[in-house]
């Protein structure tokens, strides 16, 4: 669509969700400004023209109304050549068979059984870098250990775990092309093809083997299915993981009476993940209208996109007092980092298990830190919002 064509909407805020230099500057601090400047839900230019919503209420609408606010188009602009993600991109009444047949492989006792293996990787990864002194944290551990955790939870063979683990950072690298991310996709599913087809000929006991034999409304998935399956697990269970750590980090870094805390008394841990969470939610997720209706005041037409940016609604004043502040003292920790509504994240008691493993390994043999600035800690936008390095350094 030109310039001239573009429809008239209203209230217009310029906001670019993947390139405003403010964004990559501190992701957090821009949404934050953007909260206090501009309209509940808003127009922009960007990427040929879509809404945004900037309030908690606003957000939640979005996700609870999947009838208006559609998943099967989740890029802004839209790609028609986006590899479909099943269940994430599926609307009513398709996504509920795939979502129940998916259910059990990550409710919480079927996840507990991996802590052990979480610990170990955990210790290892600490293990290597303790000594030094110093590491960029997003290398060499918040990008490893959810990669060590898919591996083995999938059943690749973990003695490629340098080769997949150089395929992940490429593939979520800001920097890439999209040419270059178009064939990085290929090889990986390449490699999930390969899985999938040893799996079928051979099974064993692991979520792959499982996933392949199970049902959906009384049939078997299908090889295209199995692979969206796949590809979508690999994309969602990876890079947030690794961006939940970074974003954490970087607040305890900051912060020496939480640090404290932490180490004095381990079992506030949980509730310091999920504080961090809603402080630090980082997911923006866009949705397709299909049919017009009114937000906010602002009238939506089918056919437009919407972007909610999810840290919205644990910054609600009325959802928790004092949104700016990072407090383990709350009743409740109201937020939707992991969605809300039907796509609600499917993997939030494997991230929450990996993420308080890790903090616990990491007060117990390291503690205190501080962050070391080197000039290079911007943050990636677009629907997942990244930080791309996070020097920190101890005493060893
Ligand atoms: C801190 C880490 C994580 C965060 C913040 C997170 C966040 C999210 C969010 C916001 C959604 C909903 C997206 C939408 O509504 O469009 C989602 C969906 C999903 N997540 Fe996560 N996620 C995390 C980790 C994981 C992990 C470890 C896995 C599994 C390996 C996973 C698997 C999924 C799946 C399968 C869906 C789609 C559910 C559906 O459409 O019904 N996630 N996640």
């Amino acid at each position: 669509m030109t310039e001239s064509q573009t429809p008239a909407r209203s209230p217009v805020h310029e906001f670019d969700y993947i390139a405003d230099p403010g964004l990559l500057a501190d992701a957090h601090a821009r949404y934050w400004d953007l909260k206090e400047a501009a309209p509940p839900v808003f127009w922009t230019s960007a990427h040929g023209g879509h809404w945004v919503c900037n309030s908690g209420a606003a957000v939640t609408r979005v996700l609870r109304h999947p009838e208006i606010f559609s998943s099967r188009i989740l890029s802004i602009p839209p790609n028609p050549n986006q590899p479909k993600m099943i269940p994430e991109m599926l609307d009513p009444p398709e996504h509920r068979p795939y979502r129940q047949m998916l259910r059990p492989f990550f409710e919480s006792k079927a996840i507990a059984p991996l802590e052990g293996r979480v610990t170990e990787w955990t210790e290892e990864l600490l293990g290597a870098v303790i000594a030094a002194g110093e590491c960029d944290f997003v290398a060499s551990v918040a990008s490893r250990l959810p990669v060590a955790v898919f591996m083995e939870l999938f059943g690749f063979p973990m003695d490629r775990f340098d080769e997949f683990r150089g395929l992940v950072v490429s593939f979520f690298n800001a920097r890439a092309s999209a040419d270059e991310r178009n064939r990085l996709a290929q090889t990986i599913l390449g490699h999930l093809a390969e899985l999938f087809q040893a799996r079928m000929a051979e099974p064993r006991d692991d979520m792959v083997s499982k996933i392949i034999a199970s049902e959906i409304d009384g049939r078997k998935p299908d090889f295209d299915e199995l692979m969206s399956i796949g590809f979508l697990m690999f994309l969602a269970g990876l890079d947030t993981v690794t961006n939940a750590m970074s974003f954490g980090m970087r607040h305890l870094a900051h912060d020496a009476a939480l640090r404290q805390r932490a180490i004095d008394d381990p079992a506030v841990i949980p509730d310091m993940v999920e504080e961090l969470l809603r402080r630090y939610a980082f997911v923006a997720a866009p949705r397709y209208i299909v049919q017009d209706t009114e937000l906010e005041g602002a009238q939506l037409k089918a056919g437009d996109c919407i972007l909610a940016p999810l840290p919205l609604v644990g910054w609600d004043e009325g959802l928790n007092p004092d949104p700016a502040t990072v407090s383990v003292e709350r009743q409740f920790y109201r937020h939707a980092a992991f969605g809300s509504g039907i796509h609600t994240c499917l993997g939030l008691h494997l991230a929450r298990m990996e993420l308080i493993v890790f903090y616990r390994i990491w007060f117990a043999r390291i503690g205190h830190f501080r962050q070391i600035e080197k000039g290079d800690e911007s943050c990636r936008g677009g629907s997942v919002m990244a930080l791309e390095h996070l020097h920190l350094a101890w005493n060893a």
